[in-house]
């Protein structure tokens, strides 16, 4: 049942090729709406960040564009670059899936409406907790480097090439909402 929602709230599940990673990738999911506040019907609703006031994006619609932007930079990539910068295209996929799977655990409803930030998300935000589900499920360790280092805590390290190209699909949709220079 659950299952069958996450696969409805995320077709581009069916986008990686390698069966088991695909069914990794959905049991980390399932795993994080067992363990959240949230729903997957929540998803079009709540905003893809606490950090915009007013937010006019949902989670879901931005978390679906970084997959989509990432694959499509992953592609041209190999095109214009072949070896030179290989990309495991079904890592590029779950990883993007799951970059923000911790957000289930990250965000609950607010007593006033809308969502705020839970207290477990304050002392871990979702990288942490998303490796904590992704390791949980047996995701590949090359997956659970994208979900710890997607954000700004991956500045620190070292990225894969997967993780530098959803690092920057997220943040190229995001930061233009936070610090874009209006003219
Ligand atoms: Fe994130």
């Amino acid at each position: 049942m659950l299952r069958d929602d996450v696969r409805r709230v995320w077709p581009e599940l069916d986008w990686i090729e390698d069966q088991d990673l695909r069914e990794k990738t959905t049991d980390c999911w399932v795993r994080a709406f067992e363990l959240s506040p949230l729903t997957p019907d929540d998803l079009d609703q709540i905003p893809f960040t606490l950090k915009v006031e007013g937010c006019p994006v949902s989670f879901l619609a931005h978390k679906r564009l970084v997959v989509h932007v990432s694959r499509d930079s992953g592609r041209k990539i190999e095109e214009f670059m072949g070896d030179a910068l290989a990309v495991d295209m079904d890592v590029l996929i779950a990883g993007a899936i799951l970059a923000d799977v911790g957000k289930l655990l990250e965000y609950e409803h607010a007593d006033a409406g809308g969502t705020q930030q839970s207290p477990r998300g304050k002392y871990l935000r979702h990288p942490f907790t998303g490796v904590s589900l992704a390791m949980e499920c047996g995701l590949p360790d090359a997956v659970s480097h994208i979900v710890a280092t997607h954000a700004g805590e991956g500045n620190m390290v070292a990225r894969t090439t997967e993780a530098w190209i959803i690092h920057h699909a997220d943040f190229m949709t995001y930061e233009p909402f936070v610090k874009r220079l209006e003219v």
